[in-house]
């Protein structure tokens, strides 16, 4: 007798089980995919091509011809955007449950009123496809040529989207790039097809030599080094400066990496992109669920292809790189188009010191009345601070608070807000001191 109930319960938990192994749900909800991904090829290197993912936007307030569209870009060097995508600002991220890994929508995701676009950049990151070790780029100007290609051929590929504003945006090594492909445009392309906007930067490395300066005096004044500690520190940058200065590039960028290796040492913290957090970012979970054959057969990649988090080959190739500047090329593209430099204020490596750092020694005509303009506290719908505005004609330069060098990770809608509020020229972004607080936004100026 007894043993019916215990023969059910095993039948209906076999059940169930099978149910559920033969429906599962799907990895990717109908709304979670892509507009678009696939393939541009960049046709001077034949067979080579850079993987992509756009998603139009959600709730447009124009006409899709004249939406803008963001474009971002990962950093490394070497790492894929699908970080960025499926971890910071796309529409849905990764998220790891008790049972297995899932997407859930995201609450800040750039692309609510404008299209977006991310790019593994450069060819040999991500899904992007190599054909051979020789056409991977090396320096700069290679990268923005290859993204400039990319560009083009995306355009060509989407009829009605050729007067689309485009903002090229990105974080940390993009902090190279975005400048790279923004100076390429300007200089060579600037009657081009790519109608370029602005250039946005998160957390980024784009004047190494001044930015790895500001780290002893960073942490020490922050409390996490002591006296000895920062002279140790001291020493450790001048010896990466003096590197770059007999232009030993790669020992140079080795340096770097031993200073970094220094900091994580003496603060013993988990990681120096974020001081709060307790454990690193998880971006291990964008490794997992793109290694997934439902996932590259919805994105359109080869079942075959291996997704890696960042390609330590191409950081290799690039490493005579990693210590040279562009700021050159912000200055140049500052007198010509909008700048936007965000921070989150919990970055050790790239964060609001080590930003202002270079920004205070740029050659521009509008320096000096930027450094003199008045620095803004912005706060979020709610009232409460989410970071510092600065702006002067075309520069614009936010602190945002709560946040690490994944901005968009740690405060998801604020970086919407900031994003929005300066494509739009809108909020603390306005013109004047009149302009309108757009409640919609939350970017509000604070009284
Ligand atoms: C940091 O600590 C590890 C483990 O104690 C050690 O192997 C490494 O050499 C240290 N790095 C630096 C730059 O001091
Ligand atoms: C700012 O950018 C615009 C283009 O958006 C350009 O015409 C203007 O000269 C720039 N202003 C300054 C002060 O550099």
């Amino acid at each position: 007798m007894e043993q019916v109930p215990t023969v059910f319960f095993l039948l209906s938990t076999l059940l169930i089980t099978v149910s559920v192994e033969s429906l599962p749900p799907p990895l990717f909800p109908d709304e979670a995919l892509p507009t678009k991904s696939g393939y541009l090829p960049i046709k001077p290197a034949p067979g080579s091509s850079m993987f992509y993912a756009f998603y139009e936007a959600q709730k447009p307030t124009s006409p899709l011809p004249d939406t803008p569209l963001l474009v971002w870009l990962q950093g490394g060097p070497g790492c894929s955007s699908m970080i960025g995508n499926f971890f910071e600002l796309g529409p849905w991220r990764v998220t790891s449950r008790a049972t297995a890994t899932e997407l859930e929508r995201n609450p800040g995701a750039w692309n609510r009123l404008f299209g977006l676009l991310f790019l593994d950049n450069p060819i040999g990151v991500g899904f992007s496809i190599a054909a051979s070790d020789e056409d991977i780029p090396r320096n700069q100007r290679q990268v923005a040529q290859h993204l400039y290609l990319a560009l083009l051929e995306f355009l060509d590929q989407n009829p009605g989207f050729e007067n689309r504003p485009v903002y090229l945006t990105g974080e940390s090594y993009a902090g190279k790039y975005v400048p790279a492909i923004g100076y390429y445009i300007l200089r060579e392309k600037p009657n081009g097809k790519v109608k370029l906007k602005g250039l946005a930067i998160g957390n980024g490395l784009t004047d190494p030599v001044t930015q790895i300066q500001t780290h002893s005096v960073n942490l020490y004044y922050s409390g996490l080094v002591n006296a000895k500690q920062k002279n140790e520190l001291d020493k450790a940058q001048e010896r990466t400066v003096a590197l770059v200065k007999s232009q030993k590039w790669r020992e140079a960028a080795h340096a770097r990496y031993d200073l970094l290796a220094l900091m994580g040492n003496m603060t013993g913290l988990a990681a120096l992109y974020n001081t709060a957090r307790s454990i690193p970012y998880r971006r291990d979970l964008v490794v997992g669920l793109l290694n997934k054959r439902e996932a590259k057969r919805v994105l359109g990649v080869s079942e075959t292809a291996r997704f890696e988090e960042c390609s330590d080959h191409v950081e290799e190739l690039l490493r005579e790189d990693i210590m040279k500047s562009t700021k050159f090329m912000v200055d140049y593209a500052v007198e010509r188009t909008s700048v936007l430099l965000y921070q989150g204020m919990l970055d050790l490596q790239e964060g609001v010191v080590s930003t202002e750092g270079w920004m205070k020694t740029m050659k521009w005509s509008g320096l000096e009345m930027f450094l003199s303009a008045e620095r803004r506290v912005w706060k979020d719908s709610e009232g409460v601070v989410a970071g510092y505005v600065q702006r002067w004609g075309n520069l614009s330069h936010v602190a945002v608070s709560g946040a690490g060098h994944l901005v968009p990770t740690d405060k998801a809608v604020n970086s919407r807000d900031m994003i929005e509020a300066w494509v739009l020229g809108r909020g603390l972004f306005g013109g004047g001191e009149d302009v309108k607080e757009t409640a919609s936004s939350g970017f509000t100026k604070s009284s």
